[in-house]
């Protein structure tokens, strides 16, 4: 497995574009299961996790084909696909497996094939993650749903109908997977207390332009009423908030000045209110967003929450960030149970962190130093990363997989800032 090499205490300074985000990119490509005509969309970032669902789509039939021509105003890569006829209805668990977001095939496939078998996700690093809510949400659309073999095998052979969903706790690909599937379902069907994410809202935006029928956008209360076909649509995906919000910690970690192109102010509100109370200021510009550490940093207490609080995926590049700051900084998380894998290894660069359940006391430290380290998850390994650009010396983060599944091109992005920064290819 590759790995990447990085020499500590250079400060960032320069222009990063910031691609198109993972988590609505995801959604958005399981949603052309919901029409047989062509779903064209744009600025789609080159992922693994994007490959592995692209993966997953042709197995079920559907006809992919990659950078089309690109319609006015495009960015990025432009993927095409069509679902003319669906080929089968299983996501098996080897898919899965390797990525849980495969679930949000469980919705539109159900709803327009009247049958839908996924793989249960199993064990996952960042706690254990059930799928439960998809399930129940999917039955009160009235799918009748078993578990066979390890499989949810969800079926709704005279088609789904509109009934109203409450989720208990937010969810966001259960949110996502509920709206698609209920765009094809007979009469009307509400969300009560569905997330708010900015993924979740550029989805809705696709679905409406493929014909559906949605109200309260972006608010925690969705109205669907069923169409009996969706149609053709062009679509752009949303710039990825949290590749942003990496980004700026890695500016403000490095005491650096970075301009986040196509970053959305909008959609890193919460981020920027805790970075401004750090001593990172962040600032609109004609392209995106300026990022500058204005003097020394300052520890300050965060707690995650979904949108519009302080998002759980940005937590563990917080916390690289606050082991250099002056004074101590709490950490709380409250989407997921074990999602503190960094821990140890920040410790290994020197990190002074005490555990404590949920809570993360983070001590600042004057300098972190380098050192072979490996996370067990994306953002988990991201913040290693900003870690070594901060830290005295040479940090090697191993078991990179988990990076490629979600930043597209760090290394170079990084390096183009001005980071000593190298992927190692494994020798053959
Ligand atoms: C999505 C994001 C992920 C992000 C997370 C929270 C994608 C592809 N992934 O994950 O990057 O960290 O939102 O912002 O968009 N839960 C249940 N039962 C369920 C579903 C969820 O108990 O059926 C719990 C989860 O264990 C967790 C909480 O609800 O504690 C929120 O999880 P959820 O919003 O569903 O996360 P994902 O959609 O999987």
């Amino acid at each position: 497995m590759d790995s990447i090499r990085i020499k500590g205490g250079k400060t960032l300074k320069g222009r990063i574009p910031i691609s198109g985000a993972k988590n609505a990119a995801l959604p958005l490509l399981a949603s052309c299961l919901l029409t047989e005509e062509t779903l064209t969309l744009g600025n789609v970032p080159h992922l693994a996790d994007i490959i592995t669902m692209s993966n997953l789509l042709g197995q079920l039939g559907v006809e992919i084909s990659l950078n089309g021509t690109a319609p006015g105003g495009y960015t990025g890569r432009v993927m095409e696909l069509k679902a003319a006829t669906l080929s089968g209805i299983t996501a098996p668990y080897d898919l899965v497996r390797k990525m849980r977001a495969s679930i949000l095939v469980l919705g539109p496939l159900l709803a327009r094939a009247g049958e839908a078998k996924v793989s249960l996700p199993g064990g996952c690093a960042i706690g254990s993650r059930p799928v439960d809510l998809h399930v129940t949400a999917l039955q009160k659309l009235g799918a009748e749903i078993t578990l066979d073999n390890g499989y949810i095998h969800a079926r709704a052979p005279k088609g789904l109908t509109g009934g109203e969903i409450i989720f208990p706790m937010v969810t966001v690909t259960g949110t996502e997977n509920a709206m698609m599937a209920a765009t094809l379902a007979k009469g009307e069907t509400t969300i009560v207390n569905a997330a708010r994410e900015p993924e979740v809202v550029d989805l809705a935006h696709c679905l409406v332009a493929m014909g559906a029928q949605i109200e309260g956008i972006g608010s925690d209360r969705l109205r669907i009423t069923g169409k009996d076909k969706l149609h053709a649509a062009r679509h752009n995906v949303v710039p990825d908030r949290i590749e942003a919000g990496t980004f700026a910690m890695a500016a403000a970690i490095t005491n650096g000045e970075m301009e986040l192109i196509g970053a959305k102010l909008e959609h890193l509100n919460s981020v920027a209110t805790i970075l401004a109370e750090a001593g990172v200021d962040i600032t609109e510009t004609s392209e995106g967003l300026m990022v500058r550490r204005l003097n020394s940093l300052n520890g300050v207490d965060v707690m995650t929450e979904p949108y519009p609080g302080f998002p759980t995926d940005l937590q563990a590049q917080m916390m690289a960030l606050m082991c250099v700051a002056n004074g101590a900084s709490m950490i709380t998380e409250t989407i997921f149970e074990n999602r503190f894998m960094h821990v140890p290894e920040l410790k290994r660069m020197g990190a002074n962190i005490t555990v404590h359940n949920s809570s993360a006391l983070v001590r600042g430290v004057p300098l972190l130093t380098g050192a072979p380290v490996m996370a067990t998850d994306l953002r988990a390994s991201v913040s290693l990363a900003l870690a070594g650009l901060a830290a005295r010396g040479e940090t090697t983060l191993n078991r990179i997989y988990h990076l490629d599944r979600g930043y597209e091109r760090l290394e170079e992005k990084l390096a183009a800032c001005g980071a000593d920064i190298e992927r190692i290819k494994e020798a053959a």
